[in-house]
């Protein structure tokens, strides 16, 4: 059983943030969103790892991957999931795979799929409910078997979603070879699934237990590193002077807390500063990161960004890597602001 992890993505819902970087590499609870991909699949037994990126993406996965023994595979073209799998096709080599959608979050790990994979199943699905299934694939279930498969449906025939971890036998990879792109012209895996089923396959879904996060949009990832802050052992491996520390937190070697309030779950990242400042429960303060006279919850800070004798709390807020926020003393009374592309302020 191989594994591949899909980390090509343009990410452009998250834009700012996927201006500069891909979504895999977002932290969130102190780590790389990509890692908990590659740490799933190790715990189910899955040794051999290819992942896929593109030209944009390489650079920064590779980098956030970097101690993992995994293979690099480059999609030179975004044309969908099931052209990624396509140009993997060397490295599958004719072996069945997991194929793991690198933004996906999955509480409870990915054993039951890779279970329900038995003699004469063609392909395990993760399904999830959802409320809004019309965002994802949703499948039309008869027991266990997966009758029907529609890629973003207008009029969604149930609500169980396609989660993103899949399992193949290699027959996949035939169906791909005769595909045609799709109206948003992708090479759908929905559409390869489907055709398996076509063919009289036995595709099942496997319902997740657990909570599951695709990180698809900003209030994705705040809501995934509060579910993963939750979960976490709390670990002081930085100085805390002067400070209260209340609840699971984390604080990593070299990051410096000095009087200051936390409050967890919160996580404080390697070389980070937190001093004078308060910071609330569901917040990631990444790796040289620096919250000095400010007050800060349910946010995510990453590497070296600064927030800065702000005199308002910081809520539901993510900084991505240098991004600072900071006040200054003194007249004109005046915001000054040097925004990129498609960048939020949202002022009180
Ligand atoms: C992809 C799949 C979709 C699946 C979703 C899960 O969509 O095409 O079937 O439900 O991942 O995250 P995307 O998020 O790439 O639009």
């Amino acid at each position: 059983m191989k594994g591949l992890i899909l980390a090509a993505g343009r990410g452009t819902r998250l834009r700012p943030l996927t201006h500069t970087r891909p979504k895999p590499v977002i932290r969130v609870a102190g780590r790389p969103i990509i890692h908990y991909a590659v740490e799933n699949l190790k715990e189910a037994g899955v040794a051999e790892i290819g992942v896929v990126v593109s030209p944009e993406t390489e650079k920064d996965i590779r980098e956030a991957l970097l101690g993992y023994p995994v293979r690099y595979i480059l999609q030179e073209e975004p044309q969908g999931l099931a052209h990624a799998v396509a140009v993997a096709g060397e490295f599958l080599r004719g072996s069945p795979f997991v194929l793991y959608l690198g933004d996906n979050l999955f509480q409870r790990g990915i054993r039951p799929y890779l279970e329900a994979f038995r003699e004469g199943v063609s392909a395990v699905l993760a399904l999830v409910r959802v409320e809004n299934p019309r965002q994802f694939g949703v499948a039309v279930l008869e027991g266990e078997r997966i009758v029907r498969l529609l890629e973003k449906p207008k009029d969604p025939p149930s609500d169980l979603a396609v989660a993103g971890v899949y399992v193949f036998t290699p027959e996949v990879l035939e169906v791909i070879q005769d595909l045609k792109p799709s109206a948003r012209g992708e090479y759908e895996i929905t559409d390869a699934i489907q055709g398996l089923i076509d063919r009289g396959r036995r595709v099942v879904g496997v319902e997740v237990e657990g909570w599951w996060k695709d990180t698809g949009r900003p209030q994705d990832l705040l809501d995934a590193n509060r579910l993963l802050l939750e979960e976490l052992a709390p670990r002081v491996e930085g100085e805390v002077e002067e400070s209260a520390l209340t609840g699971r937190v984390v604080v990593e070697k070299g990051a410096r807390v000095v009087r200051s309030t936390v409050i967890g779950p919160a996580f404080i990242g390697e070389g980070a500063v937190v001093e004078e400042a308060y910071v609330g429960p569901f917040t990631s303060v990444g790796p040289g990161a620096r919250v000095v006279r400010s007050e800060v919850e349910y946010s995510i800070l990453e590497d070296h960004a600064l927030l800065e004798n702000v005199g308002l709390r910081l809520q539901e807020s993510l900084l991505g890597v240098g991004a600072e926020v900071k006040s200054r003393n003194g007249l004109p009374r005046a915001h000054r602001l040097i925004l990129g592309d498609l960048s939020q302020v949202e002022l009180a």
